[in-house]
């Protein structure tokens, strides 16, 4: 494969972020083609340089490499699954969001049908397409993915995690479930320091300090979870729970909410009384890993 900024790209979906990826590659020099089921939305592409194909089908033959960004899998397949639709020999990047099965159902679909399949999940907004802060993810052959890596980089932080098609969905989610409890502990601090007249702003820099500092224990609560080992080196469960008591105490007597310090401080309770209490925090992942729906 010819990985220099000549080689030409095909992009499906012109939706906000489709219409990101398009001009990223256009302004990094692939000879870019389009397609959208509202044409309308690639007039401005075309202006910048794009080729609008009248018909996925022409879209999909003008490039070797063909992005599919479009709302959900059940749009992507009803948009490729078409009879006239030949994909031999092409190489699709999926980078709608969906989840692994989907992905990995998607994969088996496009390669009986003779295309290379990588999924993707963009972790951005699509202004930050086309810079390092915007992270995608890819999974399926690395082969493939190697293959178009260089085309690849025009759009951001590109990563590859492994042949299995499901990777990129599962730390997609992973990486956003990061995000919410990051944001869900701040909010909670915030307004617990509402309540005495400390605002957001004056709080957030301690908040990030904790956040970071956190963040570093990670790698030795990884090695824990890994070899299911969980010696209390620091702290034990039981003194956690003493303190998520506190938090929950405190958030009552100054009237916040709860919520969210009680569905910590249960799942802590239920490891305690499965003997776990003189362990360290990472024990909890036994409680992560199973379902639990109530
Ligand atoms: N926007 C973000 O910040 C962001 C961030 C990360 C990931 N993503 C993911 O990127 C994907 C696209 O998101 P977006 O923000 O571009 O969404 P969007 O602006 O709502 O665009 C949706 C796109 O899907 C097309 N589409 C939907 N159903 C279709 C169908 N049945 N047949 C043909 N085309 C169909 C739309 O075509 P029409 O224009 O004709 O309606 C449009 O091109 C989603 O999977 C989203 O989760 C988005």
């Amino acid at each position: 494969m010819n990985n220099t900024t000549e080689t030409p790209v095909t992009v499906i979906g012109l939706g906000r972020m489709g219409q990101a990826l398009a001009s990223t590659f256009l302004k990094a020099g692939h000879p870019t083609t389009v397609w959208n089921r509202t044409a309308s939305k690639a007039d401005q592409l075309v202006a910048e340089g794009a080729l609008l194909a009248p018909t996925v089908s022409d879209a999909l033959k003008s490039g070797s490499l063909t992005i599919v960004c479009v709302t959900d899998y059940q749009a992507m397949h009803r948009l490729l699954g078409a009879d006239d639709i030949e994909l031999d020999g092409m190489t699709l990047v999926n980078l709608t969001s969906g989840d692994s099965a989907q992905a990995r159902e998607a994969a088996q679909w496009a390669e009986q049908r003779g295309a290379r399949y990588l999924d993707g999940a963009i972790m951005a907004i699509p202004p930050a397409i086309g810079t390092a802060e915007a992270t995608i993810l890819h999974s399926g052959p690395q082969a493939d993915f190697e293959a178009h890596k260089a085309t690849l980089d025009a759009l951001g932080t590109v990563t590859y995690l492994g042949a299995d098609h499901g990777l990129a969905s599962l730390y997609d989610v992973a990486g956003l479930a990061m995000m919410w409890s990051v944001l869900n502990a701040w909010l909670q601090g915030t307004a617990l320091l509402r309540t005495a007249g400390v605002d957001a702003v004056t709080y957030a820099p301690f908040a990030q300090q904790i956040a970071a500092g956190v963040a570093e224990w990670l790698p030795r609560h990884a090695e824990q979870v890994d070899s299911s080992s969980f010696p209390a080196e620091v702290a034990s469960l039981e003194t956690h729970v003493r303190s998520m008591a506190h938090l929950i105490e405190e958030s009552e007597a100054v009237g916040v909410n709860t919520e969210l310090p009680k569905l910590i401080k249960a799942m802590a309770d239920r490891a305690i009384a499965a003997g776990h209490g003189g362990e360290q925090y990472s024990v909890l992942i036994e409680e992560f890993s199973q379902p639990r729906n109530d």
